[in-house]
């Protein structure tokens, strides 16, 4: 099992992975992060990761320290030092290190994190029972605090839900807009199945373009399964025939309880099944072509 560490650009053990309490990071979550999964040695849409990176750093006025070429191919020989299956990577860019003052201008190097360990699977019967998930209406940073769309390294509304949720037993947190509408998890997308069709919160919620999220789309348009992005509300969740989250580390996960409510038959449902289905073959797909490259 390997655990790894390349800070900017230079790998150390995780026992040397130290960055200065300085680091913007570290004082004030002015950070951007991307979370990405491999299979084996080939991560997982890399280059969508990349790009929301580079993305949301731009919507925090933070350039990433080295060319987004440069970071991959850093990000690959990483990832070819595995001797572990599947590997869970973190990839953080800091404002970097400056005097202790709130003003962005303080810091001008931004800096660049890796952190490569084995990717802990889920529980095993999670996906096939299905997932619970709790609404919690105050976990959203009001509109227009963090730019909408950006993963940046400030989480404390998500985690402060996920703490709720995980300590009366929900296995995920579903946040409300300051709206009132469903926005997304803690650390998920929400999908919900009505009629036979998929609906999941419009990115004008303000809520993260998961890379999962647009996968599952475009595979579910492709199975002819009908998608619509729309706004949903708290009752819509809880009258829902079928749900489910995606997320880089859950891929297509069923829900089968919102709050106290149980959905259909309490057990994942068919639509989401087929869903789970065509997003797991685009993988299975896509792994192997970038294996042959
Ligand atoms: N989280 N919404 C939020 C708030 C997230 O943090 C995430 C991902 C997603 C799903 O995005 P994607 O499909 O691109 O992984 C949606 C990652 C996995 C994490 O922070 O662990």
């Amino acid at each position: 099992m390997t655990v790894l560490v390349s800070i900017d650009g230079r790998i150390v053990p995780p026992e040397e992975a130290l960055v200065p309490v300085f680091d913007r990071g570290f004082l004030y979550g002015d950070s951007v992060y991307e979370v990405v999964r491999t299979y084996g040695a080939v991560p997982f849409a890399l280059d969508e990761h990349l790009e929301r990176l580079e993305r949301s750093a731009a919507l925090l006025g933070i350039e990433l320290p080295r060319k987004r070429e440069h970071i991959r191919a850093e990000i690959l020989d990483l990832v070819g030092r595995a001797d572990h299956g599947d590997s869970y990577l973190r990839i953080i860019v800091t404002r970097g290190t400056g005097e202790i003052d709130l003003d962005p201008g303080a810091a001008r190097d931004p800096r660049s994190v890796v952190i490569m360990q084995p990717l802990r699977p889920l529980p095993r019967d999670l996906a096939d029972k299905g997932a619970s998930v709790l609404v919690v209406a105050s976990g959203r940073f009001p509109g227009g605090a963090i730019p909408d769309g950006s993963k940046t390294g400030n989480y404390l509304g998500n985690l402060m839900a996920l703490g709720r949720a995980k300590r009366k037993g929900y296995h995920e947190a579903v946040l409300l807009s300051a709206a009132g509408m469903v926005a997304e998890g803690a650390s998920s997308n929400i999908f919900i199945v009505r009629g036979g069709s998929v609906e999941t919160p419009a990115l004008s919620a303000g809520i993260l373009a998961g890379i999962t999220r647009s996968i599952v789309i475009e595979e579910a348009r492709r199975a002819s399964i009908g998608v619509r992005e729309s706004l949903l509300g708290h009752g819509d969740l809880l009258g829902a025939d079928e749900a489910f989250l995606t997320s880089t580390l859950r891929d297509v996960l069923p829900v089968v309880r919102v709050d106290d409510t149980i959905l259909g038959a309490g057990s994942p449902g068919p639509v989401t099944l087929r869903v789970r289905e065509a997003y797991l073959a685009h993988v299975r797909g896509r792994i192997a072509r970038d294996r042959r490259a």
